[in-house]
């Protein structure tokens, strides 16, 4: 099969069912000029978020890695009214972007962007019980993954929806030996899914704008 068809056919979905507006596109163009990478979620997969978010009622979120801002727009977009979403930026330069981005989706008012390591703002979210999260988007630095989801289940409840981008790597996870820190981290947290008691979780291959990857999607059960 022609490789080019699964971008073909993401576009044919993105048409359809998860059109870019100006403000998303504003979005992209901005983290063009200013150097970002190039790892923001794909439109269909912001709309698959947002089917999620849906189904579970979805009003207080939670996203580890915020970027540009591409993927928090899609999330707080999904948000009814007197809704909230925090997201964790390490990055300063990033965190900045993304704070202009949101200011110019007019979100800002639903939306905290926290610059500092996911690691410490989920202790300090746990540490202050904050009330938990309705869903969570998982999507920072891929090496400490297993850790972010442990945090991530502290501020759950039952019902609780957490996604994990990036979990298949191109298929690099099948490579039990691979010298890789960020496919090491992925493959700890898949192994970490099949263990859990207290979640049901599948994995979904990716493929289509984005190169070949995974995203994991598990729901609290207790
Ligand atoms: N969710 C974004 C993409 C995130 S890319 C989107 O789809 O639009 C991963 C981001 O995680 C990068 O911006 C990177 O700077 C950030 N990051 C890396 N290490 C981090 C850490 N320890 N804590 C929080 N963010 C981190
Ligand atoms: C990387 C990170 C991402 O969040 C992503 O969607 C793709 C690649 C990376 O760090 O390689
Ligand atoms: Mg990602």
């Amino acid at each position: 099969m022609n490789p080019q068809i699964f971008k073909q056919v993401d576009d044919y979905i993105s048409g359809l069912l998860a059109t870019e507006d100006a403000v998303l596109k504003d979005t992209i163009a901005l983290m063009c000029k200013e150097g970002l990478p190039q790892h923001s979620i794909s439109a269909s997969q912001g709309k698959f978020l947002q089917v999620l978010m849906t189904a579970c009622n979805a009003r207080r979120v939670l996203e580890l890695g915020t970027l540009g801002g591409y993927s928090t727009i899609w999330l707080a977009r999904a948000i009814p009214e007197k809704g909230k979403l925090i997201t964790i930026e390490a990055e300063p330069h990033h965190a900045n972007i993304a704070k202009q981005n949101i200011a110019n989706a007019g979100l800002s008012n639903i939306v905290e962007c926290r610059n500092g390591k996911a690691i410490d703002v989920l202790q300090e979210l746990v540490e202050s019980n904050a009330e938990p999260f309705d869903f969570i988007f998982i999507d920072a630095d891929k090496p400490p993954y297993a850790e972010y989801f442990e945090l991530a289940l502290k501020l759950s409840r039952k019902g609780t929806i957490i996604v994990c981008d990036n979990v298949i790597r191109e298929g690099k996870v099948l490579d039990k030996n691979i010298n890789d820190e960020k496919v090491k981290g992925v493959q700890r947290l898949n192994e970490l899914l099949g263990k859990c008691n207290d979640i049901t979780a599948t994995i979904l291959q990716t493929v289509g704008a984005k190169e070949y990857d995974g995203m994991a999607i598990a729901v609290v059960t207790q």
